[in-house]
C-alpha cells in the first residue's frame, strides 16, 4: 500500500511517500530558525511558510520515492492535533491531490504517528534494528514525549488506546525548550541542552523532581519545575560558561527523573509486553537509555524510531500509521472536501 503523506502540524512543512512500514522518502523543511527569536512557534509565520514550501517538498518527496503519483493507492494527512492555520495548509494540499488523482484521503492524529512512528523501517535494511523486535506486541505502553506532548499511553491494539497520564501543564519538549531560553541558549533546546549536558555531573544544581512527594499522583507536571530553574538561573547570573554547562546538566536530568518516575509507575501497574517511546525527546540518547534500563527491569523491550528524523515531527510516520490505522478512508469527492482540520484532536 503506497501512500503520499503530508504533516504540516507544526513548524516542518512535510511530505513522504511510505509503502506498507517502509519509509521510501521524507523530506521536511523545518522552519525552526524562522521562529528562533520567538522562542517558540508562530502561528502565522507557519502558516505562510508552509504555503510557501509545501509543493517544493511534495516534489522532492515524490522525486526521492521514484513513485509516480498515480501509482499511489491513498493520500493521508495529519487532521490534528497541532497549530490550526498550519494543518490546513497540509490538509488542503492532500484534498487537492485526493481529488485531482481520483486517490482516497486518510486523516491521521499525529499523536498516533509519533506513537507508531516505532515501526517504520528503512528503505535499505543495515541490520540497526532486529525485525522481530519491530512487531508489536499487546497489550504495549507507549510514551509520547514531543514540544506539546507528554502521554504514557495504555495500547490495546492498534487503534486502541487508553491515555493513562498525561502533562497538566507544559510537555517535557516545552521544559526542556524554556529551560534552554532561560540560559540563553537556542531554540529548541532540547537538543542543546543534550549536547551540552554530555559528560557533565547532573547533580551540581538541586531542582525539585516534579511530584516527587506524591507518589499516588500520576500526572506530569513541569510548571513547578520551570519556576525552580528560573530562582537558580537568576541566582547565579552573570552567567558563566561552567555554569550554563551545569545549568543545563541538572535542569536535563531532573526533568528526565520525573519520566523515569511515571514510567516506572505506568510499568509496574500495568503489565504490558513492549514499551514504545516516540515523539521529539525521543531523540535524545540519555533519556533513551534510562528508559532502556528500566525496560530491562521489567523485562521487556523498548521500540524506538530506527532514526532521528523519524523522532521530530515529520510525515513518514503519518504514512506509517495511516497504513496501521485507518478506520476513516474517505473516498466520494464531497466527503473529502468536508474533511476538517482538528487542533485538540484526541486519541481514539
Ligand atoms: O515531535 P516534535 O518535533 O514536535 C511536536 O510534536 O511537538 O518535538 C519537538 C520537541 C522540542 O521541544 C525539542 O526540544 C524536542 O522535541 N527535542 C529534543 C531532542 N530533539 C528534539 N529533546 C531532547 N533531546 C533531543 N535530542
Ligand atoms: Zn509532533
Amino acid at each position: 500500500m503506497k501512500i503520499l503523506a503530508i504533516d504540516t502540524s507544526c513548524d516542518e512543512t512535510s511530505v513522504a511517500v511510505t509503502d506498507k512500514l517502509t519509509v521510501l522518502s521524507n523530506v521536511l523543511w523545518s522552519q525552526a530558525s524562522m521562529h528562533a527569536q520567538f522562542g517558540g512557534v508562530y502561528p502565522s509565520l507557519a502558516k505562510r511558510a508552509h504555503e510557501e514550501r509545501i509543493d517544493w517538498v511534495l516534489t522532492q518527496a515524490l522525486k526521492k520515492s521514484k513513485i509516480k503519483i498515480e501509482d499511489l493507492d491513498a493520500i493521508a494527512a495529519t487532521q490534528g492535533p497541532g497549530l490550526a492555520i498550519a494543518l490546513e495548509v497540509g490538509i488542503q494540499k492532500a484534498k487537492e491531490l485526493a481529488i485531482k488523482y481520483n486517490k482516497q484521503l486518510i486523516p491521521v492524529n499525529h499523536v498516533e504517528g509519533h506513537l507508531l512512528s516505532v515501526f517504520a523501517r528503512p528503505k535499505i535494511f543495515n541490520g540497526q534494528f532486529s525485525v522481530i523486535q519491530k512487531q508489536p506486541q499487546f497489550p504495549a505502553m507507549a510514551l509520547v514525549a514531543s514540544g506539546k506532548h507528554t502521554d504514557l499511553i495504555y495500547i490495546e491494539k492498534v487503534g486502541k488506546y487508553k491515555v493513562v497520564a498525561s502533562t497538566i501543564d507544559d510537555a517535557l519538549g516545552e521544559a526542556l525548550d524554556k529551560g534552554a531560553r532561560m540560559l540563553g541558549l537556542g531554540y529548541p533546546g532540547g537538543p542543546i541542552l543534550e549536547k551540552l549536558a554530555k559528560g557533565i555531573n547532573p547533580n551540581s544544581y538541586k531542582l525539585p523532581i516534579p511530584l516527587a512527594g506524591q507518589k499516588e499522583r500520576f500526572d506530569f507536571s513541569y510548571s513547578g519545575l520551570k519556576t525552580a530553574m528560573y530562582r537558580v538561573v537568576e541566582s547565579q547570573k552573570p552567567l558563566t560558561k561552567e555554569r550554563i554547562q551545569n545549568l543545563a546538566a541538572s535542569f536535563q536530568n531532573t526533568a528526565f527523573k520525573h519520566v523515569e518516575n511515571l514510567t516506572k509507575i505506568a510499568l509496574s501497574k500495568y503489565k504490558v509486553k513492549q514499551l514504545w517511546f516516540g515523539g521529539g525527546v525521543s531523540a535524545n540518547i540519555e533519556l533513551r537509555s534510562r528508559l532502556r534500563q528500566i525496560s530491562k527491569d521489567h523485562f521487556i523491550p523498548l521500540l524506538i524510531p530506527y532514526a532521528k528524523r523519524l523522532c521530530t515531527d515529520n510525515a513518514a510516520m503519518i504514512g506509517v500509521a495511516a497504513f496501521l490505522n485507518n478506520p476513516k478512508k474517505l473516498k466520494n469527492k464531497k466527503e473529502i472536501e468536508n474533511l476538517e482540520r482538528v487542533p485538540r484532536l484526541k486519541l481514539n
